[in-house]
This record gives structure tokens, C-alpha cells and sequence, in this order.
């Protein structure tokens, strides 16, 4: 693995030049995704500023142009008009002031009128690399020209510790008012919101307290992300905490968790109906970002990283790394959330296979499990052997993924194989299969299950439980992958 230096990983990109060659080599990997946005070189992580803006939706995502390691962070943009097919839009926001010297770390955005709006986190670092984050904002006009304000709309609060970040930006009808969700640390290390509040965009924010969260009051070190949406009446907080392990989850110290509740915005309390809930049961899923002006009150839109932090991935040999999720319609039904892909997705469908064909690269399968246990191979030999392995225990009421079976290994610190308990019996399954990603979607979205995988060539066959119904579509490519930088 290639070590960086500040130096090399901090390194400002003065022109689309520095990266082509990059890219050049980066778009030859069997490993590029076909429907999922990626990194156009380097790495990707966060989605950031992901919004509904005059007919087109807008999704950044936290970048790293010179190859697969956390340094100087950009927004890269891209486009869609059906959030299946994403165009490459360029940059969008870059490091380029006092306030964001070291990067310009993630965000959200809100359409309003002619102009879109960017809330983000400047990550500024003095010589000996003290952080003062700030919150900063950018407008794309109808001109389409991006312009940054000149000074932060607020900086960090002393009450807490160096980590303030992530603003997500919301309108609340009820109070008629603008909020921002700041993911934070107190001073003892305990993750937590600041939340601010303002009449207009651009200006008037003011601090309006730390979330109360009754009975998560000492969960994980950082709550990094967070984001709150109503969704048919009832209140959703999403966010992802980190420093901190969680039972069934290995050894990792990432998560991105939900809880339903009521969020009184006078208290500035989020009362949970009930226990935090893994928004994916997933080896790689983080950092979820809702989209603004969905327009609907029954519904919201959701992506993630594909990845966690502090973790490593195979393409990083190849100099780049990371992927988005497919977007997600988010609904509550019997005060349950449910998770589906979002049906456009559908319009990928190329071709139906025979379910004993080999695995294209980019596929999505519909199962209807045998009565009783059920085995889904995903990428084994040609021999049957390896892969990776989707198992339903009836009698335990468990799922449980494993992909120790597969060549090429990654992660095994944080664990290879996990093992959720879906509130009902599996009785439907969706896989969405890219070059370098799984996506299951369980029981009409009750559960989901995201990981990266990298076959080898060998790693593309499939076997399923005798009784089982399979059902095998080839999907097209909807990513553009155009050098525009
Ligand atoms: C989450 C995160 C954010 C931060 C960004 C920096 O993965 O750590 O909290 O703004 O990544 O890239």
C-alpha cells in the first residue's frame, strides 16, 4: 500500500492536467461501477449537497483527487434528471480560502427558487494543524456559476469539542424557519447535534442548543452526519456514530443508525419511540444523506458512502476507491421504516437470464426463498467453491453474510462475516449487483445489507437453495464516467 505524506495527500489541484493520467488508467479497472456514481479519479466517501433543484437532481461527493486516501477534500459534482443515469458536472466546491484551506468537508444542500444552495463544513487548519471547522455556504445560480460567501455563516461553539461538522440544512414549515444539524462531540468525547436556526438562508443563523435525545446521551464518541425527516407525520434522526462499537457489528466503530420518534422543535428534543436501528446491516455503508425538496411528505430519498472510515479497499492498489449507494425511497408503513430502491432503477433492466447464467457485472436478482433455510451463493468458482454467502437460518429468525469465502480479502480487522435478525421471516430478496458492490434489499425493504465485493475472474457463478425462485436481469451502465474536471 502506497504511503502518503501530508504534503503529497494535501496537495492542491491546480489543473484537470495533474489527474488525467489518473483517470486515463483509473476508467480501465474491471472494477468500475456501471449505475452507481464513483469517484472520477482518486477516492470518493461522503455524499454531500444531494437536492432536487428545477427538475434535476444534484449529489456531490466528498473527493480526494490524487488517489484512494482521506487528504484534501473537494465536492464533486454530478447531475440527474431520474437519479439512475448521473452525468460527471465537475467540481463543485474546492478548497480555495482561509476558512476551507484543508478541505471542504461534507454537506447538504436546498433548492429555493433560481438558486441552489451549499451548506459545508470549511475545514481549516492552522501551521500546526489545529482545526477550526466552519460553516460555510456557496449558491449556484441560475447562471450556473458557483459562488461562495465571502465568510462563514458561523463558526464552532468553545462549548465543544473540535468536531462540528456535516451541516444539514432543513425547512420546517411548521415554525417557518430554516434549521441546520451539526454533527458534534462535547468536551467528554460524547457524539451529539448542535442544531442552529435562522429566518433566511444566507444570513441570521443562531445557535439554538444541543439535541436532546433522551436515552442517548452516551452513544459513541461522534455523531458525525446527522439529519432529521418527516416522513408521513412521523420524525426520523439518522446519523452516523462512530468511536464506538455496537452489539452484532464486529469489531467496527462505524455505524450509521435510525431512530423513529417525535422531534419537538421548541425543546429541541427528539423523543425515540423505541430502540436505534442499523439503517443497513451492511459491512460497508456510511454517512447517509437525505435529499432536500423531495416534494413529497410521505417520502424520503437516501444514499450513503459505500464504506466506511479507516477502512481500506482492494482498488486502492489501483490508485482510486469508493462508490455511492443506489439512491433509496425511504417510507414509514406500521411505524416500521422501509427501504427500496428507487423504482427508476427498473429502466436499467437489459435482459433476462437463465438463473444458472454466469453473474454479468452489473445485475440485479429477485429471490423468493424456499420454505424453511435458504443459501444464496453470490461469486463462487467455477467449481462451486468460495464466494459470498447470504444465509436465512429459520429456526434462529437470522441472516447471516459472510464473505470469508472470496479471493480477495479486506477489512478482516473489523470482521468478515455479520449476522441481523430481520423483523419478520425472509420471505423476499433483491440484489443489486455492480462491479464492486452487493445491495440486498429484504422483505420490501424492512432490512437492507450493503458490502463491497471484488470478484476475480473466476468469482462470477451463482447457486441458490433447491426450491428457491430466482429471477436474473443484466442492467445497463447509466454512469457516464466523462473526464470533466
Ligand atoms: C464522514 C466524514 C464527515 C466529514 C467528512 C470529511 O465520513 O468524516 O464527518 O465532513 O467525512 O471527508
Amino acid at each position: 500500500m502506497k504511503e502518503w505524506t501530508r504534503e503529497e495527500r494535501y496537495r492542491v489541484l491546480q489543473s484537470p492536467d495533474e489527474i488525467r493520467e489518473l483517470y486515463d488508467r483509473t476508467r480501465l479497472s474491471v472494477y468500475r461501477q456501471h449505475y452507481h456514481v464513483q469517484p472520477i479519479t482518486g477516492l470518493s466517501s461522503d455524499p454531500n449537497g444531494f437536492a432536487l433543484h428545477k427538475g434535476v437532481w444534484h449529489l456531490c461527493y466528498q473527493w480526494c483527487p490524487w488517489g484512494a486516501v482521506h487528504g484534501l477534500k473537494y465536492w464533486y459534482h454530478t447531475v440527474s434528471r431520474d437519479l439512475v443515469h448521473w452525468e460527471n458536472a465537475g467540481i463543485g466546491l474546492k478548497p480555495d480560502c482561509f476558512y476551507d484551506n484543508r478541505g471542504t468537508h461534507s454537506g447538504s444542500a436546498i433548492s429555493r427558487g433560481d438558486d441552489l444552495y451549499f451548506f459545508y463544513t470549511g475545514n481549516h487548519r492552522d501551521e500546526d494543524w489545529t482545526r477550526t471547522p466552519y460553516t460555510c455556504a456557496a449558491v449556484l445560480g441560475a447562471d450556473n456559476t458557483l459562488r461562495k460567501l465571502p465568510e462563514p455563516l458561523f463558526g464552532p461553539r468553545d462549548s465543544h469539542s473540535e468536531h462540528q461538522r456535516d451541516p444539514k440544512v432543513v425547512w420546517n414549515p411548521v415554525k417557518q424557519r430554516y434549521y441546520i444539524f451539526i454533527g458534534a462531540q462535547t468536551k467528554d468525547l460524547r457524539g451529539c447535534v448542535l442544531v442552529y436556526e435562522s429566518a433566511e438562508l444566507l444570513s441570521g443563523w443562531r445557535f439554538a442548543g444541543q439535541l436532546k435525545v433522551p436515552g442517548y446521551e452516551s452513544f459513541g464518541g461522534m455523531w458525525e452526519c446527522p439529519y432529521i425527516v418527516n416522513i408521513s407525520g412521523r420524525d426520523v434522526l439518522i446519523f452516523s456514530p462512530q468511536y464506538t462499537k455496537l452489539p452484532g457489528r464486529g469489531e467496527s466503530t462505524n455505524h450509521n443508525v435510525y431512530l423513529i420518534g417525535r422531534m419537538d422543535y421548541d425543546t429541541l428534543t427528539f423523543t425515540p419511540d423505541g430502540d436505534y436501528r442499523h439503517l443497513d446491516y451492511g459491512f460497508d455503508f456510511y454517512a447517509a444523506q437525505g435529499a432536500a425538496n423531495v416534494g413529497d411528505p410521505d417520502k424520503a430519498i437516501l444514499i450513503a458512502w459505500i464504506g466506511l472510515p479507516d477502512n481500506h479497499y482492494p482498488t486502492e492498489e489501483e490508485d482510486w476507491e469508493g462508490s455511492l449507494s443506489l439512491p433509496r425511497e425511504l417510507r414509514i408503513r406500521d411505524g416500521k421504516l422501509l427501504q427500496t430502491p428507487i423504482p427508476a432503477v427498473e429502466s436499467l433492466r437489459e435482459e433476462e437470464l437463465p438463473p444458472d447464467s454466469l453473474l454479468p457485472a452489473a445485475c440485479e436478482l429477485e429471490v423468493r426463498p424456499a420454505e424453511g433455510d435458504f443459501e444464496l451463493k453470490l461469486f463462487t468458482r467455477g467449481d462451486g467453491s468460495g464466494g459470498l454467502l447470504f444465509r436465512w437460518d429459520a429456526a434462529r429468525g437470522t441472516v447471516t453474510v459472510d464473505r470469508t469465502g472470496l479471493d480477495k480479502r479486506f477489512n478482516q480487522q473489523v470482521g468478515e462475516v455479520l449476522s441481523f435478525s430481520p423483523d419478520t421471516p425472509l420471505r423476499d430478496l433483491r440484489v443489486f449487483i455492480d462491479s464492486n458492490s452487493a445491495e440486498f434489499f429484504l422483505n420490501g425493504g424492512e432490512a437492507t445489507f450493503t458490502t463491497h465485493v471484488y470478484p476475480t475472474e473466476d468469482e462470477h457463478h451463482l447457486s441458490v437453495t433447491p426450491g428457491a425462485s430466482l429471477r436474473l436481469w443484466r442492467l445497463g451502465t447509466s454512469v457516464t464516467d466523462a473526464f470533466v474536471c
